[in-house]
This record gives C-alpha cells, sequence and structure tokens, in this order.
C-alpha cells in the first residue's frame, strides 16, 4: 500500500493528515484542491516498476500499490483501466510526426475515462463502510459512478445531473439504477446542489475537483501511458480539458512516476479547450494565477468539456505550466469534423469532448507547440457512442437503395466500387 504521507494544498502548500480532511483545504475552500503525497523514499525501497509489468492483473489495480488503499482493500469488480495504447502510423504521418499513440480510454466498463476515478473513489467509500456517495456531473463521472456502483450491492449512489445532458448519458445513469435528478440548471449549478446535499446528508462526495481520491484514479492512465511504452513518457501527451481534472491526474501520474525514478522525464500536457469553453486556455494565455480566474461562457457541443468555472483550475493550470506544455482552444466546428477523422484514420470512435483531444493535437502542430520529430500521445477520453446524435451530424453518406440487386449493382457503380 501507498501510505499517505500528508495532503497538500495546492494554493499555498497547506499540510493536513490522511485523515484530517475529506475534501479541499479548509483554509483555502474550493480553490484549494489537494494533492495526496506519498513517502517516495519508502516506496522507490519497496516497489519495482519490472514486478508491475510481470503482473497479471490486467485492469488499474495493477497499481494498486502506488494508490492509497490497503493491499487487501475490497474494489469494484469491473474491470477499469488498463485500457489500450494504440500506435496509430497515419495520425503520425497526417500531422508529420515521429510516432503517436492513441489511448482509447472509451473502452472502460462504463465508456470513459471517469471509470478510474470512480472505481477509487467507491473503494475508499468501501473502506470506510459509507453507504451513499453522490455525484454532480455533465454525463460521464455520473455514468461512471453509477455503474461501478451498481457492481456493490452496499452503496447507493445518487446523482445530480443537467436535465439537458446527451440522453444516451441520461439513460446509462437510469439503466445502471442510481437515483438520478435531473436539475433544470446548468452543470455547475448541479455540482453546487449536489456539495450542499452531501454535507447536510453526511453523504460521501465524489465531485470532481474536491475529491482528492479522484485525481488519484486518474493518475493510472498516465501510469499505464508510461508502461505501455516500456517506462517511458511520451514527449507530449493531447489531452481535451473541462473542468481539468484529468488533466490534473496526468500530472500527478508522472510525478508520482518521476519521484519513483521510474521515467526520465516528464511529457509536456497540452490541455485542449472548446473556443466556447475556454476559461483555462484564457487563464493560460493571460498569465493569470488560478485565484484570478472568473466563471466565463460554457458553451460547446463537447458536453463533457463545459465548464463555466473549472473546479480544478488551480491543479489543471499547475499540471500544464509545470510540465512545460500549453493549453489551446478548437472551435466546435473543428471537433465535430474530428470525429469521423478520428474513426477514419485510427479506427476509434470518440465522442466530441475526446476527438477534441485530436483536433487540438493537430492545432497544437499547427502553432509550432510539437515539433515535427516528436512522439505524441492522444488521450481518447469517452465512447463515440455516448453521444451517436452528435456523430452522426459529424458525417454525410450512406445511400438508399431499394431492397433489390439491381438498385444495389446500380448505387455500387455510382460510388465507383464496381
Ligand atoms: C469524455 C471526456 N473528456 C474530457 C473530459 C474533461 O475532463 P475534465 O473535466 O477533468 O477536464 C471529460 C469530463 O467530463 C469527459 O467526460
Ligand atoms: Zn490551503
Amino acid at each position: 500500500m501507498a501510505e499517505i504521507q500528508e495532503l497538500r494544498c495546492v494554493v499555498a502548500g497547506c499540510r493536513f493528515g490522511a485523515d484530517e480532511v475529506d475534501y479541499t483545504c479548509p483554509n483555502h475552500g474550493e480553490l484549494g484542491t489537494l494533492d495526496i503525497l506519498y513517502d517516495y523514499d519508502a516506496l522507490r525501497r519497496r516497489l519495482d516498476r519490472d514486478a508491475i509489468s510481470a503482473s497479471s492483473v490486467s485492469n488499474c489495480w495493477r497499481y494498486k500499490r502506488l494508490l492509497p488503499l490497503a493491499p487487501d482493500a475490497a474494489v469494484p469488480p469491473l474491470a477499469v483501466g488498463w485500457t489500450p495504447l494504440y500506435e496509430t502510423p497515419r495520425i503520425a504521418r497526417e500531422l508529420g510526426l515521429r510516432r503517436v499513440w492513441l489511448k482509447d480510454d472509451g473502452l472502460n466498463p462504463t465508456g470513459s475515462l471517469k471509470d478510474r476515478a470512480s472505481a477509487l473513489v467507491l473503494a475508499r467509500a468501501l473502506e470506510r463502510g459509507i453507504k451513499t456517495v453522490s455525484a454532480a456531473s455533465t454525463g460521464n463521472a455520473a455514468a461512471a459512478l453509477a455503474g461501478l456502483g451498481a457492481s456493490l450491492p452496499a452503496i447507493d449512489i445518487v446523482i445530480f445531473v443537467p436535465a439537458d445532458a446527451p440522453p444516451a448519458k441520461i439513460a446509462q445513469l437510469l439503466v445502471y439504477g442510481a437515483e438520478v435528478l435531473l436539475v433544470e440548471g446548468s452543470y455547475d449549478e448541479a455540482f453546487d446542489l449536489c456539495m450542499e446535499t452531501c454535507a447536510a446528508q453526511g453523504w460521501y462526495s465524489r465531485n470532481t475537483g474536491v475529491n482528492p481520491f479522484t485525481t488519484e484514479g486518474k493518475k493510472t492512465a498516465a501510469l499505464e501511458i508510461a508502461e505501455q511504452l516500456n517506462w517511458r513518457a511520451p514527449d507530449a501527451v493531447a489531452v481535451s480539458v473541462g473542468d481539468g481534472s484529468i488533466i490534473s491526474g496526468l500530472y500527478k501520474g508522472f510525478y508520482d512516476l518521476r519521484q519513483l525514478g521510474w521515467i526520465d522525464a516528464m511529457p509536456r500536457l497540452i490541455g485542449i479547450q472548446a473556443a466556447g469553453s475556454a476559461v483555462l486556455a484564457n487563464a493560460f494565455s493571460n498569465g493569470l494565477a488560478a485565484q484570478d480566474i472568473r466563471p466565463g461562457p460554457a458553451s460547446t457541443i463537447a458536453d463533457s468539456i463545459a465548464s463555466a468555472l473549472p473546479r480544478d483550475r488551480a491543479k489543471a493550470l499547475r499540471a500544464v505550466r509545470r510540465s512545460g506544455g500549453c493549453f489551446l482552444t478548437v472551435a466546435d466546428a473543428e471537433i465535430q469534423a474530428a470525429i469521423p477523422e478520428l474513426a477514419q484514420l485510427s479506427g476509434v470512435f470518440a465522442e466530441p469532448a475526446a476527438a477534441a483531444a485530436y483536433a487540438g493535437l493537430k492545432a497544437a502542430v499547427r502553432a509550432g507547440e510539437i515539433e515535427p520529430g516528436e512522439n505524441v500521445c492522444i488521450l481518447s477520453t469517452g465512447n463515440g457512442l455516448k453521444d451517436v446524435d452528435r456523430a452522426r451530424k459529424s458525417t454525410t453518406g450512406g445511400i438508399r437503395v431499394a431492397a433489390d440487386i439491381r438498385a444495389v449493382e446500380r448505387a455500387l457503380k455510382g460510388a465507383g466500387l464496381i
């Protein structure tokens, strides 16, 4: 087990013991998100990356000893993590890069990377005998909590989700049997209502940017990228950003690996935001501190990355700045076009927010943020089947034919196929 040495506030370094605080720093409120830090000297002595490489556990629990859980801690039974990392030479050629990999986190049990955070939060809830876990979400974190929660009969799940979230995402919550509150308001409003209810009812909150265990769960994506590349980090990782929690988790994963001496360098983290929801990208280009960020517009077709005031803004800005990366924005039209383009170049069908990472990588190459000789990983964070309506709008084609062989032949000739 990785024993927690301390929880440290990202704003001012305030320090707390492992069981002293559940969520954010009492001195710095919501902005003061916490890092879970370990005794890295002890871990270095005790752990061995080759032993992990030899592990037969093909899910995120292969890294249990790098996570804040007891070795015998109960975990949800669904297979979260250890998603494939595909090399995509056609994308590399297309963009003039040396090597490009695509990590398909849409293959997690509920279809998004958020399963990693929910899995760890639920393991923590089991350890502490908690009965009810709740989250507000644009959809995927909620689906992850509902799905993994459904695999654990001892735990009830209550979800706060904007009523206008994509229907497939709401259907997923209901199918898993969570109690679902469809909030007639924005994600940010749903979030505040969830926090207030958790405090009043004594429920455990899985909310992004509030519960430090979510970052630890998401870090497993970085651990996997490094291990799948034989303990070498790529030069850069492109990932889409809404609340900034995934990119913060990636940073933490690579940070832990650097502390252990298991990788030689931290990859540059390239955070991609939608142009209509670009609070972090604007803060980055204006050199703002997290404390000075104010809410902005949050309008994009990529619903998963719409966030007016990114909850994990302090950790996300730190992740990009300390890794030497950058934030970039992409227009909705670029995101929409990226869905079929990525699918046709790689075979991976990504939801809009996930395809945004590919659109963003193209933008990064154009902007000179990534150089031709470099090796880059794109993290695809959610499955395309999450938002089929948007995917349909991103394509044309399909030939309507009568149920008749002659009509089929005519159509095939017309298409130049025969
Ligand atoms: C598919 C997908 N991609 C990207 C993100 C952005 O992650 P974050 O809000 O942690 O920045 C989300 C968050 O909901 C997501 O579901
Ligand atoms: Zn603090």
